[in-house]
This record gives structure tokens, sequence and C-alpha cells, in this order.
């Protein structure tokens, strides 16, 4: 008898990130059946008649897939590493999004001694990352913008993502400290991958030569 193929809900976060997924998915034999940029839906068909894909922001893709609403996601180190990534197989790096997490500030800005604050998206990474040095710091949670934080004397530092470091130099900044390499991961859900383990695995190979594809066109 045939094995039915397993239903597969993959969670993908909207912005930079989906632009360079979409490709990858489409090397993998995954394509939307309208654009997910374009299109108000929130779950998608695709060719495959068992892969759907659900359009997420960042952020919420670790809590998709941790719960189980969604099989598979891909989302960016930073979010997994602020989620915690607890219940979550990271199982591969893709290539894409590429950037790091990074202390910035005004120039000397981290030489202090006194308790500094930084403003940042990623409270729980920043806290731990200056506990682990032994730092005393005040973190206050933003949700964009970070560079304007130091300008309006909101905090000393922030910790943020930088790419080609255009927007600090802009708002007069510097990257200071190295947290992180940054780059958006494959996670899939602990019970999926016992329960669905044969679909998983075959779209996780496809995947996997697709990125590696990619790579070496790079
Ligand atoms: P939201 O609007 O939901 O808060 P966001 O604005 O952070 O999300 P994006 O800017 O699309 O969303 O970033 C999504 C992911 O892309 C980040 O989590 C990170 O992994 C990666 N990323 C962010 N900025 C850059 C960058 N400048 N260069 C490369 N990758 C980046
Ligand atoms: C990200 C990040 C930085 C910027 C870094 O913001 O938060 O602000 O990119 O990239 P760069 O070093 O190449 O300038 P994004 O453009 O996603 O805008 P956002 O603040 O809306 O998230």
């Amino acid at each position: 008898m045939h094995a039915m193929t397993d239903a597969l809900t993959i969670a993908l976060s909207k912005g930079r990130i989906l632009e360079d997924t979409l490709p990858l998915l489409a090397a993998a034999g995954v394509e939307p059946a309208e654009d997910p940029a374009r299109s108000r839906k929130l779950v998608l068909d695709t060719n495959l008649p068992h892969v759907k894909l659900v359009i997420l922001r960042a952020t919420d893709v670790p809590t998709y897939v941790q719960y189980g609403a969604a099989d598979i996601g891909v989302a960016g180190k930073d979010v997994l590493m602020e989620h915690g990534g607890r219940h979550l197989y990271e199982l591969l790096d893709l290539g894409i999004a590429r950037c790091r997490l990074m202390v910035a500030g005004q120039p000397g800005a981290n030489a202090g001694t006194g308790s500094l604050r930084v403003a940042t998206k990623f409270v729980r990474i920043a806290r731990r990352y200056f506990a682990g040095q032994g730092r005393q710091v005040e973190t206050i949670k933003l949700y964009g913008s970070m560079e304007l934080a130091p300008l309006a004397g909101l905090a000393d530092l922030i910790v943020d993502l930088v790419d080609t470091g255009n927007t600090l130099r802009a708002n007069g900044l510097e990257p200071l400290e190295h947290i992180a390499d940054i780059s958006a991961r494959l996670v899939v859900n602990r019970a999926s991958m016992k329960m669905k383990h044969q679909s998983i695995k075959s779209f996780v190979d496809r995947l996997e030569a697709a990125a590696g594809d990619a790579a070496a066109h790079d």
C-alpha cells in the first residue's frame, strides 16, 4: 500500500527573509500558489497538495513551531536566540539574510565603568551578553529604529543587527562589540520530527541541497 505523504505546514518570516527564502523553497520543489509578498492571505497553498505556507511576523515563527501550529519554520538566528529555541530542532543554516548582532553606540560609549543603559529589541540576548561579561546594564525594550536611542539620549548603547554598517554611520554610531553572526535557520517542531519524519527528512534534504547550491554560486 502507498504511504500517505504527511501534511506539512511551513512558517515563513515576512519581510526581508521572505525574499531570500522563496528562491530556496522553489529550488527545493515548493512554490506558493500566489505571491506571499503581495497576497493578503496568511495561509497559502503550494504546488504540492500536502504542503502549506503560513506567513508570519519574524518574531512569531519560533512560537508557531514550538507549539506545533507549524511543523517547520524559517527564522533569523537573532529571533531564535531571543526566543530561547526551546522545543525546536535547528536543522539547517540556510546562509541567507546574513548580518551580525552587535553592540553599537557613539565612539567610546562602551568604555565607561558605571551602569550603562542599553536600548534594544533583543532584551534577553543583551542581558545574557552583558551578564556573561560581569557588566551592569539597564535594558530598555524598543521595537525598531534602535539607532535613534543614543542620539536622543535614551540610552548609551544599542544591541542591533548590522550588515553594511550604513545605518550606524548615517547616525554617527559605530559598531563596538560583536555578539554573534546571524543568518536564517530552518527549525522543526520536535513532535513533528518524530511523527512526520519521512516528509520532513525529504524536504530538509532538498532544501539543504538548494542552500548548498546557492552558497556555491555566491
Ligand atoms: P518585525 O517588523 O516583525 O519586527 P523586522 O523588521 O525585524 O521584523 P526584518 O527587518 O524583515 O524584520 O528582519 C527579519 C530578519 O532578517 C531578522 O530577524 C534578521 O535575521 C534578518 N535581518 C535584519 N536586518 C538585516 C540586515 N540588515 N541584513 C541582513 N539580514 C537582516
Ligand atoms: C535592520 C537593522 C539595522 C539595519 C542594519 O533594520 O535593524 O537598522 O537593518 O543594516 P545596515 O548595517 O546594512 O544598515 P531594517 O532595515 O530591517 O529596518 P527595521 O528597523 O524596520 O527593522
